[in-house]
């Protein structure tokens, strides 16, 4: 069967300032730029945010590979840290207006869509220190102000906006799992900061509606829902799916889209004192400002068992002791990162957004594969002939086939990543790219998977 998409689907891929522009503009250190001045020590072949994909000079040359490619579409991110000289005051940096407008007029006279973020783990690390970070609600309000500049400066030419990216990871890497700054592990605070990413959110929703007057403009907010199975059919098994599913997917999910938190949770979350603080203005913002579409970010499934301690007992309270992490036997594995491969389950996404939230319209926002030591895998000229790349987007993207032509209302696909990029403390362990990048000439070479995806997007199709 021909394995058509929608007409004007997305192809494209995501990627995000911090991971690939390099750091600009020194004025301003955001956390990951912070913590690795600490502690460098901590990141992977101790390589800093300093270079990244070099984006910041080479965007020209990096845009025309992926004009190259076909996509007609780019998500990416404005740094918070790069482009406001003062918090306070929402004043800007004039190279870094100059940077992002040359970016966003080269995507669209290369028929790229520039669809932006606000928000991709890259908080100003002063905001911190100041106050607390996502903590504060003032933090609320000056990413607010940033998201107001953004809108000013760039909105007459972007139309696609995202509030944040997997705010989840924000609450685990920062309050529960110290895999992101501050690494703390505090159930309380991680349900403060989930809230008031929540609320910073729709207050951004709340300024665009006011700010924008045509209708062709629309924001959202990208989340990774990572699905949870249970271990097995039992009643405990199944109760530590549900509740894991509360906190890692629909403790974001359901106010961006309902405007409101599930009351199961929000119970949950009083009985053991570690409600967030709100107040009915705040719970009213975010009843009305809801999103006008959805990213999803899919990399693995999520699979839990029932707690071999019981969830009531003492110690830090934290999300996890409902659930005990299960590991399917047989599993197939991308032994590189770690993380289980599971095609289905982008197809199992697709359906519970429909039966839990209607019509809401939503893409792929991030998928992929990281793998280490690419350059095992080039060829006499130099392209890495990554088939199990392809493998792994032909299998999830005839799953998202099979589930749109059962009515999922999804508008688009989106690689993680389009130039192999820094990540977080991974730095350039794992390789995601559509084209390779050699950290040391920077110099970019189309992969093969590269080439099957252009075929894709220019055909709208999956090759038969
Ligand atoms: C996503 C993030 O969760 O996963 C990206 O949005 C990140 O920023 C990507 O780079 C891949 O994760 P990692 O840790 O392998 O780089």
């Amino acid at each position: 069967m021909v394995k058509k998409f929608p007409e004007n689907f997305w192809w494209g891929a995501a990627t995000s300032g911090p991971q690939s522009e390099g750091r600009f503009n020194k004025q301003h250190a955001n956390v990951f730029d912070y913590w690795f001045e600490q502690s460098p020590e901590e990141f992977y072949d101790q390589i800093g945010p300093d270079v990244a994909s070099n984006f910041y000079n080479s965007f020209e040359s990096d845009l025309s590979m992926m004009e190259e490619l076909s996509f007609n579409s780019l998500r990416t991110s404005i740094q918070w840290s790069r482009l406001i000289d003062d918090f306070e005051t929402g004043s800007v940096n004039q190279d870094a207006v100059r940077f992002y407008n040359e970016v966003i007029d080269t995507m669209i006279q290369k028929g790229i869509r520039p669809v932006m973020n606000l928000h991709h783990f890259d908080i100003p690390v002063e905001l911190y220190h100041k106050y607390g970070g996502w903590e504060s609600k003032k933090v609320v309000e000056l990413f607010v102000l940033f998201a107001k500049r953004c809108f000013e400066l760039f909105g007459d030419r972007v139309k696609d906006w995202f509030t944040h990216n997997e705010p989840i990871v924000v609450v685990e890497g920062g309050y529960l799992h110290q895999f992101h700054y501050p690494k703390l592990v505090d159930g309380k605070k991680a349900m403060q900061v989930a809230y008031n990413l929540n609320l910073a959110s729709a207050k951004v929703i709340q300024l665009f509606k006011e700010m924008t007057t045509s209708g062709d403009s629309r924001i959202g907010i990208i989340l990774n829902l990572t699905p949870t199975y249970p271990a097995t059919n039992s009643a405990e098994d199944q109760q530590a799916a549900h509740i894991a599913e509360l906190f890692t997917n629909r403790l974001f999910l359901d106010p961006a889209i309902k405007g409101e938190f599930p009351e199961e949770l929000v119970e949950l979350l009083k009985e053991n004192q570690v409600l967030w603080e709100s107040t009915k203005e705040e719970l009213a913002i975010i009843k009305q400002y809801t999103i006008d579409y959805l990213g999803v970010n899919y990399y693995h499934p999520h699979r839990v068992k029932a707690p071999d301690i019981s969830p009531n007992s003492v110690g830090e309270w934290v999300p996890d002791r409902y659930y005990d992490e299960y590991e399917l036997p047989g599993r197939r594995m991308n032994l590189d990162r770690g993380w289980e491969i599971y095609p289905k389950a982008i197809y199992d996404i697709a359906l519970s957004i429909k039966e839990h939230y209607g019509n809401i319209a939503w893409f792929v926002s991030e998928n992929g594969m990281g793998i280490s030591n690419e350059e095992r895998y080039q060829d006499e000229t130099g392209v890495v002939n990554d088939r199990y790349r392809i493998d792994f987007m032909t299998e999830h993207l005839t799953y998202l086939h099979q589930a749109i032509e059962e009515g999922a209302n999804c508008f688009g696909y989106h690689l993680w990543t389009p130039i192999d990029c820094w990540s977080w403390s991974n730095a350039y362990k794992n390789r995601y790219g559509l084209i390779s990048n050699n950290i040391h000439t920077q110099i970019k070479t189309i992969k093969r998977s590269g080439y099957w995806f252009k075929q894709v997007a220019k055909d709208n199709c999956l090759p038969q």
